[in-house]
């Protein structure tokens, strides 16, 4: 798996970097790919009532009401019914690219399986809720879709007479079975809008509509291909021919021509394991699970600012358990955690000045803790020349690539995972000159809200927000995809060029702070000089 995974994975990134250039990062497609399912969706839903107030669900008049539409209506009917069968076709596509790229980006392992597997039946839901309406313009190609469907279902024995039956002569269906395929082509997906709930179940604040300007030239484009191609029907079904050539939608019907070649037997077997296999795939190796995070209640004020910014609501807020004198303090589903930090980086008492106690903070991983991250800090302030300091996420760059003298590089899960106090605490304790946080590509974040997190701190825009007394001008964000080093290599160079043509700061030195900070904490405390 992790060897598709490393291919699928560079062509992304490509992808990816080429979308943004073209539509900028907040419009890019592929960023948006899971809001323009939603948007995909809601088109089909609106432009099917549309038709449906036109549409006659009799075996003879369905074919007439479509061709009314169609022909006589063309200019909104008609419109209406080409934007039906586009945006389902949209769904189709924006859906499998969503699909592949969450495999790719590895964003589906661990406590992330829920949004997975839920997504399985989704697959399932879109293809039936497209098919069925296929079957409803009765046209050839709905005589062949019916036919070659019915069949295969048949070959299973859970219906107690053939319901191919209904297609094998023209007496032998009647107007009842015709509106049950009526009823089943809004049942069906009315279950997928109820799957779709649920997939969302374990994400907070997901985006379900794409940005405006992305919404409006997606509708745009659809319109124009509505105006343009029109969608059109065969002729109409006839039950006393075997319809021949025929124009397949291969968006929703692209696996029928196996119908032809293979057994009934052989398509059930080979759709079941491919259903199987997919939704398998969290539980598929490589294996790991980094420890989910801890609550400190000695440290937890119950300020609920981790709750708030977890990504995957992995956090309630519950009644005190210790006595302490605070209403609630924070708790943590391990089986909803993913490990990313971004609590600590959320949490209050997440503060390297501390004087007192050790640095243990409300909420942390014990994998990535903050008083190791201040160790590592205080270790490169020990070593002469460090002017920049670049904190990195563990999910772009990798630090060996900015290496350099006058650089100092640290990696975090996400860069969301970094209290604004150890900005604070680099430039004004460990003689930094700057300080550049260098997270995923904007929109891309491996954690769905670091990124997002991290420019309202900066801006102080949310809690916790970067101190006043810090000069803004020493610290810049940026995001990149892993493979673009010489990218981020460049805007660190222009960030330490910057940095050095300010006055200088009125700091310690790097070698003076590491020995201040080496005998207050000798001296028991966490040593704020
Ligand atoms: C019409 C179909 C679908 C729609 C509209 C849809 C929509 C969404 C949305 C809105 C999100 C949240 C994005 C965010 O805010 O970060 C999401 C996440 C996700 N979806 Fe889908 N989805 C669909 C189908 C699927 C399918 C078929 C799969 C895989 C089998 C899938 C797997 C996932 C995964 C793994 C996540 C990520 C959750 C995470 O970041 O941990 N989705 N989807
Ligand atoms: S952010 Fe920290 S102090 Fe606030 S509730 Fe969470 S763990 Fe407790
Ligand atoms: S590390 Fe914290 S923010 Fe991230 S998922 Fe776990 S509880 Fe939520």
């Amino acid at each position: 798996m992790t060897a598709l995974q490393r291919v699928l994975r560079p062509a992304f990134r490509r992808l990816d970097d080429w979308a943004s250039r073209v539509f900028g990062a907040a419009w890019n497609p592929l960023h948006n790919l899971g809001a323009l399912g939603f948007f995909f969706y809601w088109i089909v839903a609106v432009s099917g009532i549309y038709v449906y107030v036109f549409f006659d669900t009799g075996i003879t008049e369905a074919y007439d009401s479509v061709a009314y539409m169609t022909e006589d209506q063309w200019y909104l009917a008609g419109v209406m019914r080409s934007l039906h069968r586009y945006a389902g076709d949209a769904l189709v596509v924006v859906m499998v690219l969503h699909l592949v790229r969450e495999f790719a980006y590895d964003r589906f392992r661990g406590a992330r399986w829920f949004s997975w597997l839920t997504g399985v039946p989704i697959i399932l839901l879109v293809l039936a809720s497209g098919i069925t309406g296929y079957w409803l313009v009765w046209d050839q190609l709905a005589q062949y879709v019916a036919t070659a469907t019915t069949e295969w279902l048949d070959w299973l024995p859970i219906f107690g007479e053939p319901i191919a039956r209904n297609f094998l002569a023209p007496d032998a269906l009647d107007d009842r079975f015709f509106t049950l395929l009526v009823f089943l082509h809004i049942a069906v997906p009315l279950l997928l809008l109820l799957a779709l709930w649920l997939h969302l179940q374990r994400v907070s604040r997901p985006r379900i509509n794409p940005p405006r300007g992305l919404a409006a030239a997606s509708f745009a484009a659809l319109l124009a291909l509505s105006l343009v191609v029109p969608a059109t029907s065969h002729a109409p079904a006839d039950l006393a021919k075997v319809p021949t050539v025929l124009d397949l939608d291969w968006f929703y019907l692209g696996l029928y021509p196996l119908l032809d070649l293979w057994s009934h037997g052989t398509v059930w077997v080979t759709a079941a394991v491919l259903t199987l296999t997919i939704a398998a795939m969290p539980w598929l190796p490589p294996f790991r699970r980094p420890a989910v995070a801890q609550v400190d209640l000695d440290n937890c004020n119950g300020c609920a600012r981790c709750a708030e910014d977890c990504p995957f609501n992995a956090i309630s807020m519950e009644r005190r358990t210790d006595g302490k004198p605070f209403d609630r303090e924070a708790v943590v589903k391990g089986s909803l955690c993913v490990s990313c930090g971004i609590c600590a980086g959320s949490c209050p008492t997440a503060t390297p000045f501390r004087r007192a106690g050790a640095l243990v903070p409300g909420i942390e991983l014990p994998d990535s803790t903050l008083v190791d991250l201040r160790d590592r800090l205080d270790r490169m302030a020990d070593a002469a020349g460090q002017q920049v300091y670049v904190i990195a996420c563990a999910h772009g760059v990798r630090p060996e690539a900015l290496r350099r003298p006058g650089l100092a590089v640290a990696e975090l899960p996400c860069v969301g995972a970094l209290p604004p106090s150890f900005i604070d605490y680099l430039l004004s304790r460990c003689g930094a000159a700057g300080v550049y946080l260098a997270g995923c590509a904007e929109g891309n974040c491996h954690f769905r809200l670091g990124d997002t997190w991290t420019e309202a701190r900066l801006d102080r825009r949310r809690d916790p927000g970067l101190r006043k007394r810090v000069p803004r001008e020493r610290v810049r964000s940026g995001g990149f995809e892993a493979h673009q080093a010489s990218r981020l290599r460049q805007s660190v160079e222009a960030f330490l060029q910057d940095v050095r043509g300010l006055p200088p700061q009125e700091v310690p030195s790097a070698r003076q702070l590491g020995a201040r900070l080496g005998r207050a904490r000798e001296a028991g405390g966490t040593g704020s000089p």
